[in-house]
C-alpha cells in the first residue's frame, strides 16, 4: 500500500498538522490540507482533525464526502488523553463517524495563545462558569480548568505508530 496513501489534515493550531506530516513522513506519503476536490479512487485518504466541543473541525465537509460515497480513514486530535474511551465517546457522539473505513483518536495538545479569537472566547466563558462551580469541580472539569490556563503539548514521537503499522501491515 506504500505510495498509494494520502494524509489530508484541518488544524486550527497546528497539532493535527503535525501529526499528518507524521505519518506521512513514516509513509512516504504525500500529505496537504483537506482543501483538495479530486479524489481518486486508487488512494486511500486519511483525514486529521481537531475535536472542538465534542464535534469535529469540518464536520460538514466530511459529511459531504462520506454523502459521496467516499471510504475515508478519520484521526481526531484533541486535548484529552484518555485515549480508547474517548474513541467510544466520540463515535457515539458524532453517528456519522461510523461511516468512517477506520477512525483513531490522539492527543494532540492546547495552547490558548494560539485559537482564534472566537474559540477563545469559548474557553474563557467555560472557564468562568466553572469558576464558578469553585469546590464543586468534579476532577474531570479540575482537568479541564488545568488543562486550558497552561498550554501543553501531548505530541510524542510515537503517536502516529499505531496508525502507521496499520497501513504498513495492509501492505499489498
Ligand atoms: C473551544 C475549544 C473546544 C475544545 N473542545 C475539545 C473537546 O471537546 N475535546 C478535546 O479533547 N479537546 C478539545 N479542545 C482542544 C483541541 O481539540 C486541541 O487543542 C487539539 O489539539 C487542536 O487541534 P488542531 O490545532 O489541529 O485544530 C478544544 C479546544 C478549543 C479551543
Amino acid at each position: 500500500m506504500e505510495g498509494k496513501v494520502k494524509v489530508l489534515y484541518l488544524s486550527k493550531t497546528g497539532y493535527s498538522r503535525r501529526l499528518a506530516e507524521f505519518l506521512a513522513k513514516g509513509l512516504d506519503s504525500s500529505v496537504e490540507e483537506l482543501k483538495i476536490k479530486k479524489f481518486e479512487k486508487e488512494y486511500e485518504y486519511v483525514v486529521f482533525t481537531g475535536v472542538y466541543r465534542g464535534k469535529l473541525n469540518g464536520k460538514k465537509k466530511l459529511k459531504k464526502l462520506f454523502k459521496k460515497g467516499l471510504s475515508l480513514n478519520i484521526v481526531t486530535v484533541g486535548a484529552t488523553s484518555k485515549g480508547k474511551n474517548y474513541e467510544h465517546k466520540l463515535l457515539s457522539q458524532n453517528a456519522y463517524l461510523n461511516q468512517a473505513k477506520y477512525f483513531w483518536y490522539i492527543q494532540g495538545g492546547f495552547d490558548l495563545l494560539k485559537c482564534k479569537f472566537r474559540d477563545r472566547l469559548l474557553i474563557r466563558g467555560m472557564l468562568a462558569g466553572l469558576k464558578r462551580k469553585q469546590n464543586s469541580l468534579t476532577s474531570e472539569e479540575r482537568d479541564l480548568v488545568k488543562m486550558c490556563v497552561t498550554p501543553f503539548d501531548g505530541i510524542k514521537e510515537g503517536s502516529v505508530q499505531a496508525i502507521k503499522n496499520h497501513f504498513k501491515g495492509n501492505q499489498v
